[in-house]
């Protein structure tokens, strides 16, 4: 057996031997996501040893503010007492036991405090692992659910209709409703039916929000009457396709879309798997545009960033398309090993329990404010294309300098001690819900002094 072990990066000064053999280690033995190993070494890896509050500390001992909330997922930062403590309740209670056919507390409590926040009409929660899982269960749910609504003999409707630039995981169902060609393209053949309409973040010369909204819809409109009936559900991100490059959008689009799923008789999808729990400065996303979707996922900042859990909210008719006797197979054959796993669901109460004790997404619609004025002088300097945000999910737009220009910031900010990663040569901050004004400043002078290095 050949492999092919890259070679590892020049040992950086003050680097420790524990640091060398753990990249060593890694390199010859693992892969990692999204990560182009052929270049991967050069990044000079870190390896995170630790974390408390807005930081994480690599094995030398290196301080790094976490501007991204590792990945999109920390809530009120890392190590937090109150989790902490009920994670390890929980463990000494019950680890784990399967879903299938048993029920516990942690998971029961935890749909009854998801429902309280939910909006209007979602009665119902199913648990998965992560966001792509979470979407692929809600695909499939449409589907079947539209299936046994309708009367027997009538066609099928096998296709879902959604956005370019869209991205709701990596899984195939999700894949087939994203939008963003790099991850897709490979795998088209393989992929669902999909009919995909143009982003409604993605404006043209000229055109306002508002005004791309309402192409979009229109769009949308004539590829539902072009698909004649066989269009089972519409799938959005609300307010931001994140992944996409922080492309904001108008709420009239989510509103005008919830429009045309009442005319079509079409189920709507809604993806708060990124802006859910908080992110836009309201619980979910929709709270912004007053609608309620028929299907609704979350995952990321749902346990505050500590386990993997995500969850399908959905409406009654919809829960209930699924009920008939056995021998029917109207059944939702669908869930997992580890589906609503006990320390999961222990930790995500506590997280709701301090998004609720210490009033969290006012605080977060705060960091959204003070981002917005902190990255001000920014968006007005030669070279930043534009400045997009929506409450704390922030995207800056940089000019391509060389290659990699998002990266060569990012790179730039790690050396300042700031640990964010870019989408391209968008470069995103989402720090901690939690996080203080202090740190914010931190972080914004950070990425501007980081921004102007690159760009020079
Ligand atoms: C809107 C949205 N949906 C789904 C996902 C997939 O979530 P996960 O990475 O937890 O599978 C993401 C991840 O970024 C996302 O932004």
């Amino acid at each position: 057996m050949t492999t092919s072990t890259p070679v590892p990066p020049a040992r950086r000064a003050g680097q420790s031997q524990r640091t060398t053999s753990l990249v060593d280690r890694d390199l010859r033995s693992l892969w990692h996501p999204f990560t182009q190993h052929a270049v991967w070494p050069g990044d000079d890896p870190l390896v995170i040893d630790r974390a408390a509050g807005m930081h994480l500390w690599d094995t030398d001992g290196n301080r790094y503010l976490d501007g991204v909330s590792s990945l999109w997922v920390t809530v009120h930062g890392h190590a937090v007492p109150e989790i902490d403590e009920a994670v390890r309740r929980q463990l000494g209670r019950l680890d784990h036991s399967t879903f299938l056919g048993l029920t516990h507390e942690p998971g029961i409590e935890l749909a009854e405090r998801l429902l309280a926040t939910a909006p209007v009409g979602l009665t119902r929660v199913f648990y998965a692992g992560d966001g792509s899982s979470a979407v692929e269960a809600a695909l499939k749910m449409a589907f079947q659910a539209t299936a046994q609504r309708r009367r027997a003999g009538a066609a099928t409707r096998p296709l879902f209709l959604h956005v370019a630039e869209g991205y709701h995981g990596d899984t195939l169902g999700a894949v087939s409703v994203g939008g963003i060609d790099l991850f897709s393209a490979t795998y088209r053949p393989i992929l669902l039916a999909t009919r995909t309409v143009s982003s409604p973040g993605v404006l043209g010369a000229g055109r306002s929000r508002v005004e791309r909204a309402a192409e979009v819809l229109a769009e949308m409109r004539a590829a539902l009457a072009e698909a004649d009936g066989r269009v089972c559900a519409i799938v959005v991100e609300p307010l931001v396709q994140a992944a996409g490059g922080m492309l904001t959008h108008d709420v009239s689009f989510v509103r005008g879309v919830r429009e045309l799923c009442d005319e079509f008789d079409v189920l709507m999808i809604v993806d708060e798997v990124a802006t859910g729990v908080g992110r836009t400065g309201r619980m979910w996303a929709v709270e912004h545009a007053g609608i309620t979707p028929d299907l609704m996922t979350c995952g990321k900042g749902l346990t505050g960033g500590y386990l993997p859990l995500s969850a399908v909210f959905a409406r009654e008719e919809v829960y209930e398309a699924f009920l008939g006797v056995p021998a029917e197979a109207r059944t939702f054959f669908h869930g997992h090993s580890y589906t609503a796993n006990p320390l999961s669901c222990a930790a995500a109460i506590a997280n709701l329990d301090l998004i609720a004790e210490r009033g969290t997404v006012a605080h977060a619609a705060w960091v959204g404010e003070r981002i917005g004025e902190l990255t001000a002088s920014l968006a007005a300097r030669d070279g930043v294309v534009e400045v997009r945000r929506i409450g704390t999910m922030t995207g800056i737009e940089v000019a391509p300098v060389t290659e990699r220009t998002g990266g060569a910031v990012c790179q730039a900010a790690r050396r300042r001690g700031v640990w964010i990663r870019p989408l391209g040569d968008v470069v995103v901050l989402m720090p901690p819900l939690a996080i203080g004004d202090d740190d914010l400043t931190h972080l914004c002078g950070v990425v501007e002094d980081s921004v102007a290095e690159v760009l020079a």
